[in-house]
C-alpha cells in the first residue's frame, strides 16, 4: 500500500483523529494535573520552612539569642543536614551565625537564588530557597530557607510522564490504525477483486464473507445477493433467447420449406394462391409469438404500474365466466362460478388482471379434455383475496410446475397442439407486477393455480 492509499483509507482517517484526540486529552489531564501537585508540594515545602522557623523561635525565647545561636552554628557545620540556608544577624547586620555570607535582604517570604548567596558552587544551579526573615524578641534577626530540589525533581518527573504517556498513546494508536487499515484495505481488495472477475464474466464468483457480522460483512453479503440475482437474469435472459431462436426456427425453416415446394410444384394461380396463404398464416404465428414476447418484457418493466387504478376482482372474475362460458360449452366442458359476494378492490389494471384470468381459463379449457368441469373460484379473507382457476384435467406435474412459467415452455403432450407457451409466463409477469404470489397446485386431479392479492381499503 502507498502511504496515499493508506491515507484514502477511512479506517486510518478514522484512527488519526482518534489518535489526535486522545493524544490532546492526555496532554490536558497531565497539565492540570502537574499544576495542581506542583502548588501542593510548594505548599508542604512552605509549611515545613515556617515550622523549622517556628523551632527556631522557641529556642530563642527559651535559651535567648546566643542559645539559638549555638543551634545555629552546630547546623551550619554539618552543611546539606536537611539542604537548608540559616543565618541569624544583629539588627545592624552583624554576623552572628549562619552558613550563607553574603545575604539578601528583604521582608516575610521569598525566593533565593543561589548567586545571591555568593557561594553557588555549592547548590545546585537551578535549586532555589523558599526562605523568611524575621525578627527576635531581643531584636536580632533570622532567615531560614529550604531548597525546592524536591519540587523540582517532582517536577522533571511529571513532565517525562507527560511526554511519555502522549508518545506512548500515539503510538499504540497509530499501530492499531495501521492494523485496521491494512485489514478492512484487504478486505475491500478482495471485494474489488471479486466484482472485477464478475465483470470478465465469472458469474458464479463470490465475496468472500469474514464471518465478522460487521459492517464490511454486511456490504459484502448484500453484493452477494446481488450478484445472485443477476446470475440468475443473465441466465434466463441466456435461457429466453436460446428459447426464442429454436421456437422460431421451426416456422420458419416451415414457412421456407413450403415457399420451396410452391416454387418447384406449384403450376397454377390457384396453387400459388393456396401456398400464398399457408405461408401467410405461419408469418403470422411468428409475429404472434413476438408480440406476445413483446408484450410481456413491457409488463416484466413495471411501467404499466403508473396506470393502475380501481379494479372490483369480483366483476373481473364474473365477466371471464361470462365471455368463457359457451366457449366452453362448445369443448363439452362446464365452468363453476364460485365468487364471493365480499367486494374485492385493489390497485391494479384491469385489462392485464382480464387477460390474465382469460389465459388461465383458456389453459384448462385447451389442455382439459371433453366432459371437463372448471371451477372459477374468488374468496375473502381479511385484506386478502384468493382467485383460483381449478380443473380436473391432466394437470401439470410436480417437476414441471416451476418450468412451465418460462417463456415457450410447454408440455411434451402440448407439443402438437396450438399455442405459443407464452400464457403462463404472461400470467407470471401480471401477477408480479400486482404483487401477487402465483402459486400452481395439484387439483387432484387437475391442475389448480390461485393468486393471493392484498385488497387495498
Ligand atoms: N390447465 C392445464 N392443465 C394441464 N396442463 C396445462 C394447463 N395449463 C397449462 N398447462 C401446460 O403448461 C404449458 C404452458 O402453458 P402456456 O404457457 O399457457 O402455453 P400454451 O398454452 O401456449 O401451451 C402448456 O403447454 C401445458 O402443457
Ligand atoms: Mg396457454
Amino acid at each position: 500500500m502507498t502511504p496515499r492509499e493508506i491515507w484514502r483509507s477511512s479506517a486510518v482517517r478514522m484512527a488519526a483523529m482518534f489518535a489526535t484526540l486522545s493524544a490532546l486529552a492526555v496532554t490536558f489531564v497531565f497539565i492540570a494535573v502537574y499544576f495542581e501537585i506542583r502548588s501542593e508540594l510548594y505548599e508542604r515545602l512552605r509549611v515545613r520552612t515556617q515550622s523549622l522557623h517556628d523551632t527556631f523561635l522557641t529556642v530563642a525565647r527559651s535559651t535567648g539569642a546566643e542559645g539559638l545561636e549555638r543551634v545555629i552554628t552546630d547546623r551550619a557545620k554539618a552543611p546539606g543536614i536537611d539542604g537548608g540556608i540559616y543565618l541569624l544577624v544583629r539588627d545592624d547586620g552583624h554576623f552572628l551565625a549562619g552558613n550563607i555570607d553574603p545575604y539578601p535582604t528583604f521582608s516575610g517570604w521569598s525566593f533565593i537564588e543561589p548567586s545571591e548567596l555568593g557561594a553557588e558552587e555549592r547548590f545546585e544551579f537551578d535549586e532555589r530557597f523558599l526562605s523568611r526573615w524575621s525578627r527576635l524578641p531581643d531584636g536580632e534577626m533570622l532567615l531560614v530557607g529550604l531548597s525546592d530540589d524536591s519540587v523540582e525533581e517532582a517536577r522533571e518527573a511529571l513532565v517525562g510522564g507527560i511526554v511519555f504517556g502522549v508518545v506512548a498513546t500515539i503510538l499504540i494508536t497509530a499501530a492499531l490504525a495501521a492494523w485496521l487499515a491494512v485489514k478492512s484495505q484487504r478486505r475491500i481488495r478482495s471485494i474489488g477483486a471479486t466484482l472485477e472477475d464478475y465483470a470478465q464474466g465469472q458469474l458464479d464468483t463470490r465475496v468472500a464473507l469474514a464471518g465478522a457480522e460487521d459492517d464490511l460483512d454486511q456490504v459484502a453479503a448484500r453484493i452477494n445477493t446481488t450478484l445472485d440475482r443477476m446470475e440468475e437474469l443473465v441466465e434466463s435472459l441466456r435461457q429466453v433467447s436460446a428459447d426464442i431462436a429454436h421456437e422460431l426456427k421451426t416456422p420458419i425453416g416451415r414457412l421456407r420449406q413450403r415457399l420451396d415446394v410452391a416454387l418447384a410444384e406449384a403450376n397454377s394461380v390457384s396453387e400459388f394462391r393456396a401456398a400464398n396463404a399457408q405461408a401467410i398464416e405461419l408469418i403470422d404465428q411468428i409475429v404472434g409469438t413476438f408480440e406476445a414476447l413483446l408484450r410481456i418484457a413491457q409488463i416484466e418493466s413495471g411501467t404499466r404500474r403508473a396506470r393502475f387504478s380501481r379494479v372490483s376482482l369480483n366483476a373481473v372474475l364474473s365477466n371471464i365466466v361470462e365471455i368463457y362460458g359457451p366457449v366452453a360449452a362448445d369443448a363439452g366442458q362446464e365452468i363453476l362460478d364460485q365468487l364471493t359476494d365480499a367486494p374485492c378492490e385493489l390497485a391494479g389494471d384491469q385489462e392485464l388482471l382480464t387477460q390474465m384470468f382469460a389465459n388461465l381459463l383458456e389453459n384448462a379449457i385447451h389442455h382439459c379434455p371433453s366432459g371437463s368441469s372448471i371451477v372459477v373460484r374468488l374468496e375473502r379473507n381479511g385484506d386478502v383475496a384468493e382467485a383460483s382457476i381449478c380443473d380436473d384435467g391432466p394437470g401439470i406435474p410436480d417437476h414441471e410446475r416451476d418450468k412451465v412459467v418460462r417463456r415457450l415452455y410447454r408440455l411434451e403432450k402440448s407439443r402438437s397442439t396450438p399455442g405459443t407457451g407464452l400464457g403462463l409466463s404472461l400470467v407470471q409477469a401480471v401477477a408480479d407486477l400486482h404483487g401477487a404470489p402465483l402459486v400452481l397446485g395439484d387439483n387432484e386431479p387437475g391442475l389448480m393455480a390461485s393468486l393471493r392479492f392484498r385488497l387495498s381499503p
